[in-house]
């Protein structure tokens, strides 16, 4: 892994609901296919890609460039984790249905799981690990600690970069909408009320 000061950019951006309707359709055009049974073809051309080798990307993570050699199967969340040693977002799962492993990708909160390193190439990557410069914090993890909205911590990161990107977009945001806003986060010790008082404190809206 090296690592180059040169950001890059450019390509299509995605976000989770995108990936959501794009697995939905390759369920679907699979299903529709010989009934759900792979044709002869179709099963070379899966052989073929299961076989490629690995390949060099350079990806864009918190402004900096760092080619990683990849398999074509490898997620972003493991690129993150244990190439790049940036352990906020979290390994839950396989596919994350809890946002603990949220990044900001070109500005949208997303599943870092359910994104191929591959895909991620020309994207800006954010991890919660942007959020802090030297002694100095992001006002959203500071607002976090006031409000007192953790209690294991294990979907902080996640929630804080998702809080993050949804107030860069929304700085105006109702309550209604900040909970339907970070509503691809799940809190299993049920902090909501904190998280909710602290990016309503954000907008200006109240929080005290
Ligand atoms: Fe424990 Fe959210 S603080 S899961």
């Amino acid at each position: 892994m090296s690592k180059r000061s040169t950001p890059s950019r450019g390509g299509t951006s995605f976000n989770r609901r995108d990936f959501l309707k794009g697995s939905g359709a390759t369920v679907a055009a699979s299903a529709m296919a010989a009934g759900g049974v792979p044709t002869t073809a179709e099963a070379a051309i899966a052989q073929k890609q299961a076989v490629a080798g690995p390949t060099k990307v350079t990806l864009n993570v918190n402004g900096e460039d760092y080619e990683v050699t990849v398999e074509p199967r490898t997620s972003l969340l493991d690129v993150l984790r244990y190439d790049l040693n940036l352990t906020g977002c979290k390994d839950l799962e396989d596919v994350s249905v809890d946002g603990a492993d949220t990044v900001i990708i070109d500005g949208k909160a997303t599943y870092a799981s359910t994104v191929l390193a591959l895909q991620a190439r020309g994207k800006e990557i954010r991890t919660v690990e942007s959020l802090r410069d030297g002694g100095q914090v992001d006002e959203v993890v500071s607002c976090f600690v006031k409000h007192d909205a953790m209690q294991c911590g294990y979907c902080t990161p996640g929630f804080v970069a998702a809080t993050r990107a949804f107030l860069d977009k929304n700085p105006d945001a109702s309550l209604e909408e900040i909970q339907q806003g970070l509503g691809g986060n799940i809190c299993r010790c049920g902090t909501y009320d904190g998280i909710t008082r602290c990016a309503l404190e954000l907008t200006g809206k109240g929080g005290a």
